[in-house]
């Protein structure tokens, strides 16, 4: 192997294992916050009542979700109080974590 060869190998591994740290840091940061859902919505959002289960539930139906409920814009008993405080980071980050989750 060309000395060259060797130095484009190391750098992609470099560019491999820091994508993949800022990848886990942004799913630590969604588990984190998923800690105020998971007590109605299920463990990773696997509900097993009333409340609808949200895990593997598709991203983009759930920044649509999350967002309306946070103007009140969709009709909830209790969502619009969990969804106010919510920043877009928090809930891109909730997103990726629930639609990581396999559903039951
Ligand atoms: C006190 C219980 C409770 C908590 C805590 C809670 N939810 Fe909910 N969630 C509900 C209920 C009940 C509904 C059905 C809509 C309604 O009546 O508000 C719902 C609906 C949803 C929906 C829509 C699901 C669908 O398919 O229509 C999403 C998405 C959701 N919640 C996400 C979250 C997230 C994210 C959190 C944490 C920030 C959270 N919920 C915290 C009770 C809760």
């Amino acid at each position: 192997m060309t000395r060259f060869a060797k130095y484009s190998l190391l750098a992609l591994l470099a560019t491999w294992l820091i994508a993949a740290s800022a990848y886990a840091q942004e799913n630590v940061q969604g588990r984190n916050w998923s800690g105020a859902c998971t007590g109605c919505h299920g463990t990773e959002g696997r509900s097993q009542g009333a409340i609808p289960a949200i895990a593997g539930i598709d991203k983009a139906k759930f920044v649509e979700l999350m967002t309306a409920f946070r103007e009140g814009k969709q009709s909830a008993t209790i969502m619009h109080q969990h969804a106010k405080g919510l920043s877009d980071e928090q809930i891109d980050a909730l997103g990726d974590y629930f639609a990581s989750r396999q559903p039951q």
